[in-house]
């Protein structure tokens, strides 16, 4: 006999081998693998819509934000709202915080929506990437670009903070990066690479002129996120996360780099905004200043203090920052000169205040008129709140920055 496997049986059993590795493959690839691909019963694939870009103004010469701080989202229908009425306990859970932001998206007709973390509340999500796709689900929706960062509960369910950024990437008509690619800055580090910098959500947005403008193809205004982490150990003691020197560097570089808009229509630096999630510690110093809204709990930061708002301040560009965390503070203040703004809180399943209805923030930016009636560069920059009450009712409105001929 040359080869036993000549013989029938041989055969056979080489067969029933062959088939059981198969159907273990196949059972392994159903198990370990499908799971991932499949979020409920929506399969996930490479994102299918992709917003209109670059951002832009509009022919009206206004660009529109609107800022949802802390969703909080759980599980949907079945989770709970945290500190409503008694009252309204009963018939309240995470379909009131998406009712609310179609409200929101339909009674302000954005131009751009920033989600500025806790987008879910991580420990009360059975799957992450299903929550995070039910809480952005009006925004996705309504067809408008949309970018978040990253909280301090999102990473508290099923994935890490590096795989929820690289998720919120591809969901549709996202405009959110994981980190800046090395392109994007003015240093000389390998083209395409993704930048060495700390967390994952940093990233620049620019938003071009208005359209048919002589600025039509320039950056005017610049949208910074930035990752502030989530919890980190100090000397032994735990504290919150905060925005890292790597972070710091870069931001610093691109504010400072070639921006496509030096040309003769625009001498300075276009004004920016920022949007990270826990508040830095000098905002705790607005306690006895003149602040636009509401101070009703502690400043919940790092107790590091890693230099942003030097940073900010040295940097120039930047006028207003947009943070959350904090649900029951609502205000905004100035601190040398920049704009420090809470969301207060979206969602119903966060915590709050009894009575105290969840509110959104809106900004405005617009534009200014040439002299042959062409829109230039921006102008001012307003703010006001809406809450989540019948009417909407819009509160708080002020003025953030107005440009001076220099
Ligand atoms: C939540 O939504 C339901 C209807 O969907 C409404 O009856 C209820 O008043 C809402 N609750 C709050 C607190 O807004
Ligand atoms: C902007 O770019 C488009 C397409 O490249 C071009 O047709 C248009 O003339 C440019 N506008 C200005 C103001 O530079």
């Amino acid at each position: 006999m040359s080869s036993s496997s000549s013989s029938p049986t041989a055969k056979w059993s080489h067969s029933f081998l062959y088939l059981t590795f198969l159907y273990a493959l196949l059972y392994f690839v159903h198990t370990q693998i499908a799971d991932r691909l499949l979020v409920g019963h929506r399969p996930v694939s490479v994102k299918k819509n992709n917003p209109d870009l670059p951002l832009r103004f509009r022919s009206d010469g206004s660009f529109k934000i609107l800022q949802v701080a802390d969703m909080h989202y759980g599980n949907g229908g079945l989770t709970r709202c945290r500190d409503v009425l008694d009252s309204e306990f009963a018939h309240c859970s995470d379909h009131n915080t998406s009712l609310f932001l179609k409200r929101m998206i339909e009674a302000e007709k954005p131009d751009f929506i920033a989600f500025t973390g806790d987008n879910i509340f991580g420990s009360s999500s059975a799957d992450a990437a299903e929550s995070m796709l039910r809480a952005f689900g009006p925004a996705i929706e309504s067809g408008l670009p949309w970018a978040a960062v990253l909280g301090n509960h999102d990473q508290e369910s099923t994935m890490t903070r590096e795989e929820l950024m690289s998720f919120i990437s591809l969901i549709d008509y996202s405009v959110s990066q994981v980190n800046p690619l090395a392109e994007d800055s003015s240093n000389l580090a390998k083209e395409g690479r993704m930048q060495d910098i700390d967390g994952f959500g940093n990233y620049n947005l620019r938003v071009y002129g208005a359209p048919g403008s002589h600025l039509a193809n320039s950056s005017i205004l610049n949208l910074f996120f930035l990752d502030s982490g989530d919890r980190e150990t100090v000397h032994g003691v735990r504290t919150y996360g905060w925005i890292k020197e790597s972070q710091l560097r870069w931001i610093r570089g691109v504010s400072q780099g070639p921006d496509h808009s030096d040309n003769a229509f625009t001498l300075d630096k276009p004004p920016a905004l920022a949007f990270f999630h826990i508040p830095i510690p000098e905002i705790r110093q607005l306690w006895n200043k003149d602040i636009v809204g509401k101070f009703q709990e502690a400043v919940a930061c790092s107790s590091v203090n890693s230099g942003v708002l030097e940073t900010l301040v040295s940097m120039g560009d930047v006028k207003a920052v947009f943070m959350g965390h904090d649900h029951n503070n609502d205000f905004c203040g100035n601190l040398d000169g920049v704009w420090f703004c809470y969301g207060g809180g979206f969602g119903y399943h966060g915590y709050g205040k009894k009575g105290w209805p969840r509110r959104a923030r809106v900004i405005l930016a617009e534009l200014r008129k040439g002299e042959k009636g062409s829109w230039m560069g921006v102008e001012r920059i307003r703010t006001w709140k809406r809450l989540d009450d019948e009417k909407l009712s819009k509160i708080d409105e002020q003025f953030l920055w107005e440009y001076q001929l220099s």
